[in-house]
Order: structure tokens, then sequence, then C-alpha cells
């Protein structure tokens, strides 16, 4: 290497075998004067030369740590081993262990590919109207107040998560307060998304209890009830990430009984709508009944998981204010945001959404695709439960059933999680969350027998 890197250095050096070629690249001169320093002292055009090379704009860039569930995958990727299993990332698998292309976006894809109507125009800035207005219908109910009142309205974003980010940029210009609430544990996006928009105070409220592995009902409301006034607060519509526990109705009722009290903004993030029990107006009750209590609020909406587009990035801020003027206003600056971060969204999974959720027939055959991978995770719960049940693994296992969603929160420790995957080749997250759409019949036994080893082991 040293050799190789010799013979095309030139410039500044007498030795003859330097001058062979005059053509090095950037990085062998780089290299070549590193060693160079051990065989005679550098010329005052060699050291000017090595400043210049040094001296990148780059160089104190420190290593951002991986996100941690794209390095699971990457891991699992490198994996040679036939029996692997990713239980990481959160996306939706067949039995087979596929991903799955829902019928109905085929039949869409190749209507839009035959409409030569359909251009690629640029979409407004707020994004492509039947898709907004149906996905905020979708959200909110068609007999919504709100809708009906005219106070409520949908903004474009790329998928959920821009969604998330462009409502909580607008609420740190433009709300009564810089402190956020997220749950313990919730998603880690909704933190940096608090912190990249500039709020001051990002702060948990309780919500999983370690020793019930159920909802923390009383420890969330005290916290709620100690929040300063205007904060706002990232509530988990439903099919709550990582845990999988949801509030009741009753819960529900509390918690907006306290967040009217002090005047908390909720901020609904219902991205898994339609996973959690397969009826997408059943997964919305939260946000319709924060609606009906008359709150002012956004919800980010992805279709992401429920349309299996995750790489389209389709995604809708839904937002009801107290009246139409606040909503024009409300989306106007909301216009001033998206502009110079997206300008304007893409068109592609939005219109296949939008084409979906205004056609009877095809909402019925995409509900239909809904209740397919909802039952499926429903039936891995009950198969993953039973394997752990059969080999006796100590503890309770209920709350794998009692859990709803894509996830569950098996309660492993990080040990055992280290366990699982080094002895097993499974892979899933450091605090033990599963993605329970990656359980198959055929992979169950081998996950179940990874766990049980992993908890009567460590
Ligand atoms: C709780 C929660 N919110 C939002 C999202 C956003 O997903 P996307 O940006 O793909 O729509 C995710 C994705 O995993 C999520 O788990």
């Amino acid at each position: 290497m040293i050799k190789q890197s010799f013979s095309n250095f030139k410039m500044f050096s007498n030795s003859r075998s330097f001058e062979s070629s005059r053509d090095f690249a950037r990085t062998d001169y780089a290299h070549a004067l590193e060693h160079i320093t051990t065989v005679r002292p550098l010329t005052f055009h060699q050291k000017l030369q090595q400043k210049t090379v040094n001296m990148s704009v780059f160089k104190d860039v420190d290593m951002a740590p991986p996100v941690a569930v794209f390095n699971l995958t990457a891991r699992y990727k490198e994996d040679k081993d036939p029996a692997k299993v990713n239980l990481g990332v959160g996306a939706y698998r067949t039995d087979e262990g596929k991903p799955w292309v829902l019928p109905v976006v085929r039949t869409v894809e190749s209507q839009m590919a035959a409409d030569s109507t359909l251009d690629h125009e640029y979409l407004p800035i707020a994004g492509l109207k039947t898709f907004t207005e149906a996905a905020t219908r979708l959200a909110l109910g068609d007999d919504s107040p709100a809708l009906l009142q005219n106070r409520a309205g949908g903004f474009q974003a790329l998928s959920g998560t821009g969604a998330l980010r462009l409502g909580i940029d607008f609420l740190s210009r433009f709300g009564k307060s810089k402190t956020v609430y997220v749950s313990d544990p919730t998603w880690p996006n909704h933190m940096a998304i608090g912190r990249d928009a500039h709020f001051t105070e990002i702060k948990k409220y309780r919500y999983w209890d370690d020793k019930t592995k159920a909802l923390n009902i009383d420890g969330m409301l005290e916290d709620l009830r100690n929040a300063p006034e205007h904060s706002v607060v990232i509530l988990h519509g439903c099919a709550h990430n990582p845990t999988g526990v949801d509030p009741k109705k009753e819960q529900w009722e509390q918690i907006a009984e306290v967040m009217a009290a002090k005047k908390l903004f909720p901020f609904f993030d219902i991205a898994y709508q339609g996973f959690a029990t397969g009826d997408l107006d059943a997964d919305a009750s939260s946000v319709r009944l924060f609606v009906k209590k008359e709150f002012e609020l956004f919800v980010s909406q992805s279709f992401s998981k429920n349309f299996g587009l995750y790489n389209e990035r389709v995604g809708n801020l839904a937002i009801v204010t107290q009246d139409n003027d606040s909503l024009m206003r409300v989306q106007s600056q909301l216009e001033k945001l998206a502009r110079p971060m997206w300008s304007n969204p893409p068109n592609h999974g939005a219109r296949i959404v939008a084409t979906t959720l205004n056609n009877p027939s095809l909402f019925a055959e995409w509900k239909e695709a809904i209740r397919t991978m909802s039952s499926r995770v429903i039936s891995m719960r009950a198969l993953l439960k039973q394997k752990l049940k059969q080999l006796n693994t100590p503890g309770s296992w209920d709350h794998i059933t009692d859990q709803i969603g894509m996830f569950s929160y098996t309660g492993l420790t990080s040990k055992q999680v280290d366990f699982i995957i080094q002895k097993y080749h499974v892979y899933l997250m450091q605090d033990g969350r599963i993605n329970m759409c990656a359980v198959t019949n055929s992979n169950c036994d081998h996950i179940a027998a990874a766990i049980h080893d992993a908890v009567t082991s460590c």
C-alpha cells in the first residue's frame, strides 16, 4: 500500500520512484505524506500542502451515533444465519415474512399509469386537496362537528414524521408555550422533533408501569396536572409505540378533563389508525372525543403503515381550530413553514390514498386489507403467547395478547436482548420492543425458544 501510494507520488519528492505518474489521488497523496515524514523532513511546500489537506471544513464534525432501528436492520442484513429474524423496524410482513403491497394500491397504481390526463406538475404547497380533505375526514369522522362547522382542515406533509415536524415547528413559533410533553416511553423521534423545533423543555409524562405491564394512568394524570399551562402534549391516538397499551375510553375522558383544566394543547399522533383494532373509526375515537369536547388540536396522520406506503411519504396534518378564520390563518402560516423546507409535497402516494378514500368500492377493499393485517397480528400474538406457555417460560405472557397494534413491549431486559441477538439471530430493539407483524407461523417456534432461553439463562 505504502509502495503503491509512493509510486503515484510525484510533485514534492526528489525520489525517482515517485515520478512515475502525474495522476495521483488526493487520498494517496495524504497517505504518502503520512509516511514520507519517516523518510526525510518535509520541505516548506510539503508542509503548506499538508496544511491544506488537513484543513477540511468538516474536520471537527463528530461522528453521530447511528439511528437505533436502522442500525439494527443493517446488522440483520449482514447476518448470514438462515434462521435470522428482524423484529425491529415497524413494517408489516406477510406470513411468508415478505413486505406486502396492498392489492388496492396495485389497482390504483395501474389505473394511474394508464391515465394520460395525469401529469407531474407541482402540487400546491398545502398538497393535493382531494387527499388532505379525505385524510382529515378519516381522522375526524364524516359527522365531525369541526368539519361541519368548517373549522377543520388538512395540510399535506412528508408522512407522519413530516406532519409532526411541521405542526411542532408551527407551535414553537406561534404556540403559547415552549414546553412539550411526550409519553414515557415513546417513539424516540418525538423528542428529537421537539428539540429540533426549538422547544426549550421536552418533558415526559408517566405512561408505562413496569410492574403491571399496563398503563400508569394515575402517574400520567398527575404529571399532566403538574404541567405548565398551554404545554403541548403529544398523545398516541391508538396503538401506542412502543408499549402497545392504549388508554380505555373512561381514561381518555379523564385525560381530556385534566388537559382542559390546564389548557394543554393536544397533538395526536395517529400513525397506526386501523392497526389497533382493525376498525378505522374505533382507532380514531380518542381524537374524536377531544374534538367533541371542543379542544383545538393537531393530528399527525401517516399512511405508511395502514397503506404499506412507507417510502412514498404520505402524511397529513389535520388541524382543528375554534373557527374558520383561525383555520385560514393557521394554514397560511403552515404554507410559510413548508415552502422553505420541501416547497411542495410529492404526488404519487397522496394520489393513491386520495383515490382509494374517495371511491366507495376501493375504500371497502382497503378496509378489508386493514382487517387482514390487523387480524394476522392478533393471531401471531396468540401464537407467541401459546408457545411461551407450552415452554413454561417463567412470567405471565398475558401482556402479549393484552397489548394492541404493531408492537409488543415484551419486558425483556437489555441483557436478554443482547443474548437473543447473539445466540438466536433474532433482532429486536434494546428496550425489548418487538414488531409483531414480523412474527410468522414458520419463525414463531424459533422466537419463542429464544425468549425462553434468554429468560431462563440471563
Ligand atoms: C409513533 C409513530 N409516529 C409517527 C411515525 C411516522 O412514520 P412515517 O414518517 O413513516 O409516517 C412512526 C413510525 O414508525 C411512529 O411509530
